[in-house]
């Protein structure tokens, strides 16, 4: 197997949140639910640290009006308290862009400047293990992030997502999917404060069997997957570096988000973790949004193409041999994408990377 979860890797230098407005969007809309649960949580204003942590954060970007609006609310509640932000992310990730989003020094981009007593930190560790010291966290938020398992279970011989794959391979990533998802919530669990709080954001599969690009129209994994075969079948790249490309995610259902929230029996809820809340919502992709005021099909897939790219770029490439030149894996993904733009600008009805994600909160019982 070539690629490994460890190879995920959002585009840095600030890429990521340029392309992914409507990621956005998801944490924008769903800022209520986290100010609804500090209202529930009700932080007394009793000069203890109070620490929120970004989960699987990429540059910060994204969460950045939602931080401040929360942050801020905090403050207003509990002005005692010195704040601790703890932003986390794979190693890999391009935490320097990170700091420079968050503490400047471009003016008014960051709330920053406007709580005291703020103290921003960053790790490196990845979710799928402890992160921070027990009992210490009172608000832990994570947007679509937690579909990166922690590793690939099997390969898939004729797509590139588990949403492709069917019989074992499926069963497969659903297994890797349910294993990950338990420890996840485990650690998160003993991190928690008694009456902490989990926002929880992700990528799913709703009631109508929608997910990421699968609302209707065109579906983006069968796109990708047939470009994907079409390099394969003109001898661009091997048979071999086509089965080594698997997206390492795995796209829960409401039912499998929910379950250890709620079975008695099972560890997470042993560890003291009550589902609070759960719910799907679509988000329009913006980009296919903004196309259906403009009509003009090349402005379209030009500005359509980055937003995959910034986040599917690392799967493609994990997925070329090792022994390729460095130059000979450009082309050959700027062959890809150039193909997914071409493909669009000539044909764009139902192309859209419609967002579906199942909004989750969850807090640890007191005492
Ligand atoms: C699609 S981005 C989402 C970023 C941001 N939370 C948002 O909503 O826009 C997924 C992020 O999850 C991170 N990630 C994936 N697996 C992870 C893991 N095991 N631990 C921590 N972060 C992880 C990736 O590096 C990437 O930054």
């Amino acid at each position: 197997m070539a690629s490994t979860a460890r190879d995920i890797a959002m585009k840095g230098g600030g890429y990521y949140s340029r392309a992914t407005v409507g990621a956005k969007h998801v944490i924008d809309g769903a800022t209520p639910l986290i100010l609804n649960s500090l209202e529930d949580m009700s932080p007394p204003d009793d000069g203890s640290i109070f620490t929120m942590s970004d989960m699987g954060c990429a540059d910060a970007g994204t969460s950045m009006t939602m931080v401040g609006t929360v942050l801020k609310e905090v403050r207003r509640r509990a002005p005692s308290r010195p704040i601790q932000m703890v932003y986390t992310d794979l190693p890999r990730n391009d935490f320097s862009q990170l700091f420079r989003n968050v503490l400047g020094p471009a003016e008014g981009a960051s709330y920053f400047d406007e709580i005291d007593n703020l103290h921003v930190f960053a790790s490196g560790t990845s979710f799928h293990r402890p992160i921070l010291p027990p009992g210490t966290l009172h608000l832990g938020f994570s947007a679509t992030a937690s579909h990166y398992l922690s590793e690939k279970p099997t390969r898939i011989e004729n797509h590139v997502h588990m949403v492709g794959a069917t019989g074992a391979e499926r069963d497969a990533f659903t297994g890797q999917g349910r294993r990950d998802w338990e420890a996840m919530l485990l650690h998160r669990a003993r991190e928690l404060a008694p009456g902490g709080r989990l926002a929880l954001f992700n990528f799913g599969i709703d009631e109508e069997g929608r997910y990421l690009g699968n609302t209707g129209g065109i579906s983006m994994f069968d796109t990708f997957n047939e470009l994907w075969g079409e390099l394969r079948d003109e001898g661009a790249i091997t048979p071999d570096e086509y089965v080594d490309t698997n997206f390492p995610q795995h796209y829960r259902t409401v039912e499998e988000f929910t379950r250890p929230l709620r079975e008695p029996d099972n560890p997470v809820h042993r560890a003291g973790l009550r589902l609070d809340h759960a719910e799907t919502r679509v988000v329009r992709c913006p980009f296919a949004a903004h196309f259906e005021e403009h009509r003009d099909s090349a402005r379209f897939a030009r500005e359509y193409i980055p937003t995959l790219r910034s986040w599917s770029e690392s799967t493609f490439a994990s997925g070329l041999s090792p022994n390729r030149p460095p130059a000979d894996c450009a082309a050959i993904l700027d062959r890809f994408y150039d193909r997914y733009e071409a493909k669009v600008r000539e044909a764009p009805r139902g192309h859209a990377m419609d967002y579906v994600h199942c909004y989750l909160i969850a807090s640890k019982v007191r005492g």
